[in-house]
């Protein structure tokens, strides 16, 4: 089973996948990973992706290079992993291009979207979205700081684009997708996750 959390900066996807990962090494043989990374290439382009001048890169650009990331990250890492029959958790995946390279810059889904079919091809088998207010987000990121800002200073505004933009994509995969409230105590959102991943792989 192939496992996926969206969401905005700051929502606690990182927090919950790791959790959720936790919960089911009990039972299960699991792989936690995350995007942009996951495998030594990916993570190399990581940096190239999240480091530096926000105006470094084009929309198009962007789109290439995290779907570059994605593939290595597929080959190398995840395909693997699910033919070996163990549960793969992934903190972004394919969502994360079509919402942050497909809206922030101009109406681009169909270029990623026509990317992915012809690259990558996979959809996850679930997909979390951490729904989250904005605001709250934001502070969470920027009192973690560090050095990946990029994406983050693009400000408040286009986090309430970002969030409403998850909130749709869910709506328009409604089996892979669940929305979980993220604005609770990180243990009553991993009680939910954890409730509804166990509800399918049963
Ligand atoms: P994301 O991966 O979505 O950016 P993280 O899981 O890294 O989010 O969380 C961002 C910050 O907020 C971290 O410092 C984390 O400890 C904190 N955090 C995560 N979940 C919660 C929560 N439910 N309530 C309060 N703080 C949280
Ligand atoms: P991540 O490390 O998950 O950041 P955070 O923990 O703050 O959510 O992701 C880094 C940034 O990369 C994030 O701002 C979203 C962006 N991103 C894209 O723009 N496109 C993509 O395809 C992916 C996977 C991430």
């Amino acid at each position: 089973m192939f496992i996926t959390f969206e969401g905005i900066d700051g929502s606690g996807k990182s927090t919950q996948a790791r959790r959720l990962a936790e919960a089911l090494r009990t039972d299960h043989n699991v792989v936690l990973t995350r995007e942009p990374g996951g495998s030594q290439g990916a993570e190399e382009i990581r940096r190239l992706v999240l480091e530096g001048d926000p105006d470094r890169w084009s929309a198009e650009t962007e789109i290439l290079l995290f779907t570059a990331a994605r593939r290595d990250h597929l080959e190398k890492t995840i395909r693997p992993a699910l033919e070996a029959g163990r549960i793969v958790i992934s903190d972004r995946f394919a969502d994360s291009t079509r919402l942050y390279q497909g809206i922030t810059r101009g109406d681009l889904r169909g270029q990623v979207d026509a990317l992915h079919a012809l690259m990558i091809g996979r959809e996850p088998d679930l997909t979390f979205i951490i729904d989250i207010d904005p605001a709250v987000g934001l502070a969470r990121a920027f009192a973690r700081k560090g050095t990946e800002e990029r994406f983050e200073e693009m400000g408040e505004a286009m986090q309430h684009t970002m969030r409403a933009g998850f909130l749709a994509l869910a709506a328009e995969f409604p089996t892979r997708c669940v929305v979980i409230d993220g604005g609770r105590a990180p243990e009553a959102v991993a009680a939910d996750v954890l409730a509804v991943a166990q509800g399918r792989l049963t």
